[in-house]
């Protein structure tokens, strides 16, 4: 029996991208989605797949969906993709846009993980969730975008201690900017003057070959990687300081 492998937001991007390259390897492929179009497009295209549509961020969808998933179970891994984002650190969200972003990338990844914490098992068993190299420099005015994935980052290191005696591993992926559709989509079509941008391919390349070598963090690319570090090293309100003068003052002056 083929390995089957779970993406909650696997419809489109990193998700989608990760899906089919492991049914590139045979796995057996289960994504989830809430836009109706990307899961009637996904059902059309790979027929073979198990499309599910749900909003992850409502609690009742999402609760009909894992139980619709628990008559699959078990996963051999299980991946967190979903994510809500916007194009720059922004620090005027409305409320509404606030609400979302927790649902999502906090409240829904908690429920999810907490769910496939029991559901996953295999000789490659893994849960999978993507962060940010955003959630890697800690700084006084971090937006809640950082704060979030910060949360998932040191949320996956929780799972990770409590899965080990079971030979469960637990990858958090923080990744730079990844030439996405939505990333693309949120740049006017074009995103290729973000710094240090990777194409999708790349994107899955990294994440696939942490996995395979059970590595418990896959942070690329390599450049932010040596950029985060090296701001760790000098004390926050310099950060910050460098922050909002070197990437922030045109968001703050729009405020
Ligand atoms: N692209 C980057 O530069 C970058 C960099 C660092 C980290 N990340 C993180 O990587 C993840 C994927 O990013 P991406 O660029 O590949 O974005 P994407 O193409 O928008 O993919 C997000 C996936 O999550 C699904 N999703 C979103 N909201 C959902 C909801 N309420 N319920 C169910 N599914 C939902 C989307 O499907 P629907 O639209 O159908 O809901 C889609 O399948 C995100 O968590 C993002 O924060 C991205």
């Amino acid at each position: 029996m083929s390995r089957h492998i779970l993406i909650l937001g696997g419809t489109s991007g990193m998700g989608l991208a990760l899906a089919q390259a492991h049914a590139h390897l045979g796995w057996r492929i289960s994504v989830v989605g809430s836009s109706a179009d990307k899961v009637a497009h996904l059902q059309a295209q790979q027929p073979e797949w198990g499309v599910y549509r749900a909003d992850l961020g409502d609690e009742g969808q999402r609760q009909a969906l894992f139980a619709k998933l628990d008559a699959l179970a078990p996963f051999e891994r299980v991946v967190y993709a979903a994510g809500v984002y916007a194009n720059e650190r922004r620090f005027d969200l409305s409320a509404e846009e606030s609400t979302t972003m927790l649902a999502i990338n906090v409240q829904a990844f908690q429920a999810a993980f907490a769910w496939a914490a029991q559901r996953v098992a295999g000789k490659e068993a893994a849960l999978v969730c993507f962060s940010s190299i955003a959630a890697l420099v800690d700084y006084p005015y971090t937006s809640l975008y950082a704060q979030c994935k910060r949360a998932m980052w040191h949320t996956a290191a929780a799972y990770r201690t409590a899965l080990a005696p079971r030979q469960v591993a637990v990858l958090a992926v923080a990744s730079g900017y990844v030439d996405t559709a939505k990333l693309r989509q949120l740049n006017g079509g074009n995103a290729t003057h973000k710094p240090f941008i990777v194409s999708e391919q790349r994107a899955v390349n990294e994440i696939m070959a942490a996995l395979n070598a059970r590595r418990d963090v896959a942070i690329f690319p390599k450049r932010m990687r040596v950029a985060c570090a090296l701001l760790n090293m000098l004390p926050q309100w310099a950060v910050g300081k460098i922050m909002r003068h070197k990437l922030d003052a045109k968001v703050l002056a729009n405020k």
